[in-house]
């Protein structure tokens, strides 16, 4: 009995967990150098799922454009500079926002805004030729934004 209701207690606490709030890509606020402040999920981000994050080809794919000595993924880019000691050069707050939408950081870059939804132009269903119906997503959801982070924030030199 008391074993059950330890259980459901910590089952009370875990969901408090999950409902943690989710920043929406559109009320995202950046400062003006293009950082954010808060975290975006409320969660702690978990590193080890954020080497998954950018190793991945169908999630964030930063190694198709950036080297990072840690990652053992194959074939790593040369597009952007590498990531090798982010850490030592941007803080969290800076790193987050890079990552969510690095046109604020740095004008006219083509690395991808991975947490951003606005502005994009939208195909409709080419089959009914009504709009498309589904909700617009981003690249990377909030959480996978904050693993990211927690990873880059290891990168030191
Ligand atoms: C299409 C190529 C491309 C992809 C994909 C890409 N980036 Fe970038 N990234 C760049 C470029 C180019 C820059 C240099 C900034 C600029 O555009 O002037 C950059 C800059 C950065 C910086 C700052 C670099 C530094 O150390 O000073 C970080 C951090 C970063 N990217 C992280 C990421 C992460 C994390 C991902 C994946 C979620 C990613 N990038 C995906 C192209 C890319």
């Amino acid at each position: 009995m008391k074993r059950t209701l330890i259980l459901a207690a910590a089952m009370i606490g875990s969901g408090a967990i999950l409902a943690a709030e989710t920043v929406s890509s559109a009320d995202v606020v950046y400062d003006e150098y293009g950082s954010i402040a808060a975290s975006l999920s409320g969660t702690a981000g978990d590193p080890v799922n954020g080497i998954e994050v950018m190793s991945s080809r169908s999630q964030g794919n930063c190694v198709a454009c950036h080297q990072v000595s840690d990652l053992s993924a194959a074939f790593q880019g040369n597009v952007g500079p590498s990531l090798d000691g982010a850490a030592d050069r941007w803080d969290e707050a800076q790193l987050r926002g890079i990552v969510a939408n690095a046109k604020i950081t740095f004008p006219d870059s083509i690395m991808p805004s991975f947490y951003k939804e606005t502005g994009y132009i939208r195909a409709g269903n080419a089959y009914t030729g009504k709009a498309a119906g589904d909700e617009l997503t981003t690249l990377l959801t909030a959480q996978q934004i904050e693993d990211v982070v927690a990873y880059l924030a290891t990168l030191k030199e």
